[in-house]
């Protein structure tokens, strides 16, 4: 039971495999009751050799694996905790930019859906309530060797149907209390994926052409373009300003009294709303 007394319904296994091979031939979901991170199995399947658009999702995560070293642990059916396999053929200089087209496909997805989703770079993905914006998924890519080839785990955790009680920290939100109603877990699974499949087929397929308009669609969804942040990077150094856009490696380009800087790893903190 959950903190308002209401049975939370599983995932609709009938329905994912009925439906998911239609979004891209080979898509193939399992569901898994408890595990400790969908990261942590989707890896060894993918050196086990499992297909692109292997999908590992569970219904309790226990120890899922965050960015910067966090965890993401979520109550039962609370979420949507999940990894898809991608095998990627663009150009390694490329792969940088699959975490921010996680990002900008959750967002898609989310704003097709009704909500007022908006990504923090890199791959934070905020519903705007009000004057609040809160953070409602988090996405951990993680590269992957294999037998045959590298490989990314795209790791993603939305906070589906999460009471205000249930929520790891304040900043955080639920798309249940974004919206005031239960959404169906499934379909916002199916939803997701389908943007996904979309904007990386695009990606993959598309040359130059088609990453400059992911960079585009993805800087127009980007709530931290246009703002005042700070930067923690990752040698302990800080950096404050106003982030003006992302260049063509996916990295944030902050401009400083002494100029601009392009941060590709590290924390980033909205200093000042919009
Ligand atoms: C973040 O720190 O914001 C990223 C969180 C990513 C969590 C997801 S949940 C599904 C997948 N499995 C994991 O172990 N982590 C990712």
């Amino acid at each position: 039971m959950t903190t308002d007394g209401v049975r939370r319904s599983p995932l609709d296994e009938d329905r994912l495999t009925r439906l998911g091979p239609a979004l891209v031939p080979g898509l193939r979901v399992e569901v898994l009751e408890e595990t400790a991170s969908t990261n942590a199995v989707l890896t060894e399947r993918a050196k086990a050799g499992a297909p692109e658009w292997t999908v590992v999702v569970t219904e309790h995560q226990t120890r899922g694996r965050g960015r910067l070293d966090r965890t993401w642990e979520t109550p039962a059916r609370s979420a949507l905790t999940f990894s898809v396999l991608l095998r990627p053929t663009v150009p390694a200089a490329r792969w940088p930019w699959l975490p921010l087209l996680t990002g900008y496909a959750v967002t898609k997805a989310l704003v097709a859906d009704g909500y007022a989703a908006g990504v923090k770079w890199p791959n934070d993905v905020l519903i705007r309530t009000g004057e609040q914006e809160r953070k409602v998924c988090g996405i951990l890519v993680e590269r992957v060797e294999t037998p045959d080839g590298p490989a990314a785990v795209v790791g993603i955790g939305l906070n589906v149907a999460m009471a205000t009680e249930e929520l790891p920290v304040e900043t955080a939100t639920s798309l249940a209390i974004a919206k005031g109603t239960q959404p169906d877990r499934t379909g916002v699974l199916l939803l997701l994926l389908g943007t996904l499949v979309e904007a990386y087929e695009t990606w993959q397929l598309g040359g130059d052409p088609a990453a400059e308009r992911l960079r585009a669609s993805y800087s127009e969804s980007c709530v931290t373009v246009g703002r005042r942040v700070r930067a923690d990077l990752p040698g302990g150094a800080v950096l404050e300003g106003e982030a003006v856009r992302v260049d063509e490696t996916g990295r944030l380009v902050v401009r400083t009294p002494d100029g601009e800087s392009a941060v590709g790893a590290g924390d980033v903190v909205h200093v000042r709303a919009r």
